[in-house]
């Protein structure tokens, strides 16, 4: 099954494509991993993207879709992929669509509050990329991930102002995809204020055969 996970900043869309790979055998293509990848390994592409990314803007629809097309043509994805972060513009979605057909939208519901929770809490892991929460899920050790034993820090963009900003440009640009996937009859709705593993269930249930 071909999914995209839509959702404001914070939504849980990372943590949840990661419990739900696994069950669906559909590969997660994350654009902020692969973006952050790319600035961790100082890559052309992640010294263009830094300033962007760290400010809390949106990298541009062309180096943003030329990625996910190239990464689309792989074999693993011929039959199924959960999409988490892309697309976020009404030109990626109409680029997507000219390239892969999306089997489903699932839209993570969660008020500005509970964005502001979660990610004033965020912890990442610098080796691994797991994302872990100071309060709802701590990373053991201080410092150290609790599943490879690397370095934990907090996202530049997490910080308060570049939320706000990434919040703003979630209204503006992503937003106006809920309706677009709404009248091509492809999303759903899911609360995603409870836990993780509520969650996961809800979504297996909308996605049993
Ligand atoms: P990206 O990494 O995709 O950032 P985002 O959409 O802002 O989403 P987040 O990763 O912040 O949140 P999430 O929904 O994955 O939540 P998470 O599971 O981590 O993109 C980063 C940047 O890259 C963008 O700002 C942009 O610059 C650029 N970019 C990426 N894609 C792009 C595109 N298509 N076009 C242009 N630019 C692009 O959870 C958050 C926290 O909450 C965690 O600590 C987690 O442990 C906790 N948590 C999660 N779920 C729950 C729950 N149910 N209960 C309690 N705690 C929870
Ligand atoms: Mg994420």
């Amino acid at each position: 099954m071909k999914l995209v996970f839509l959702g404001p900043p914070g939504a849980g869309k990372g943590t949840l494509a990661v419990k739900i790979t696994g069950l669906l055998n559909a590969p997660h293509i994350s654009t902020g991993n692969i973006f952050r990848e790319a600035i961790s390994s100082a890559s052309p592409l992640g010294l263009k993207v830094k300033s962007i990314i760290d400010a809390g803007k949106l990298v541009d629809d062309s180096t943003t879709i030329g990625l996910i097309r190239e990464r689309l043509a792989r074999e693993d994805v011929k039959d199924s992929y959960i999409l988490d972060g892309f697309p976020r513009t009404i030109t990626q979605a109409e680029a997507l669509a000219a390239f892969s057909s999306v089997d489903r939208v699932i839209n993570f519901d969660v008020p500005d509050s509970v964005v502001i929770e979660r990610l004033s809490g965020r912890l990442v892991c610098r080796k691994c990329g797991f994302n872990w929460h100071k309060t709802f899920n701590p990373p053991g050790k201080d410092g150290v991930c609790g599943k490879c034993g690397g370095e934990i820090y907090t996202r530049e963009d997490d910080k308060a102002e570049a939320v706000k900003k990434r919040l703003d440009v979630y209204r503006e640009q992503t937003a106006p995809l809920i309706e677009y996937y709404r009248n091509k009859g492809l999303l759903t709705n899911i609360d995603a204020r409870p836990n993780v593993d509520l969650i996961v269930e809800n979504v297996k249930k909308l996605l049993q055969p």
